[in-house]
């Protein structure tokens, strides 16, 4: 089989999101035969999605759920037929009271659209740092996040090139009457 294609969509807004996307990039590039991609959410296209055997969807918590942004993407690529491909979801939040979870929506969103959840949704956790010289509130991934993730995105390449193996990959993608 060719390489299997892994999609991953992200919003980001201090740029932590897209810090987890590299991590996990980084581990799915570790497994041979597993070729991964990021796209920016407003940069999606039907053909970047056809493309894909797994698409991965993450972004911030904001308003205790997913952004704007991402709920309007999935509104967006709803009209599409996904069903039969893999998909993974994946946030960022502080710690902290505030709660909420944006890759509890995007997972209810992926698996509504029929795609197969190979691992359950995973959020990095967002923590303070001391103050830097000038005064500003400085906001990190806690610490060891990028290499969890990185181990997660490699563990999720090995299982994706087995799942592809059991159940080969069904053409889908076309848009959906839905989306007409
Ligand atoms: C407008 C806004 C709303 C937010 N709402 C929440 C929330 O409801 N729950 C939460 O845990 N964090 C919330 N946060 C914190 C974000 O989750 C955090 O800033 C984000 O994970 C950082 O990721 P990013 O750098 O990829 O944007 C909010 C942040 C912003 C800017």
């Amino acid at each position: 089989m060719s390489d299997a294609q892994v999609l991953l969509v992200y919003d980001t807004r201090f740029g932590h999101t897209f810090q987890v996307v590299q991590a996990l990039e980084r581990g799915l590039g570790r497994v041979a035969g597993v070729r991964p991609a990021h796209c920016f959410y407003a940069d999606v296209t039907p053909d970047l999605l056809d493309r894909a055997h797994m698409v991965m969807i993450g972004g911030p918590t904001e308003g205790l759920s997913a952004s704007s942004h991402i709920k309007r993407m999935f509104r967006h690529i709803g009209g599409f037929d996904l069903r039969g491909k893999y998909g993974f979801a994946f946030d960022t939040h502080p710690s902290g009271p505030l709660g909420g979870s944006a890759a509890r929506y995007i997972e209810k969103e992926l698996a509504a659209m029929g795609l197969r959840l190979l691992e359950p949704r995973r959020s990095a956790i967002i923590v303070g740092r001391p103050r830097d010289a000038a005064g500003t509130d400085r906001l990190a991934l806690e610490s060891g996040a990028e290499e969890r993730f990185e181990a997660l995105g490699e563990a999720l390449g090995h299982e994706l090139v087995a799942a592809l193996a059991e159940h080969p990959p069904v053409r889908s993608g076309e848009p959906t009457a839905a989306s007409a």
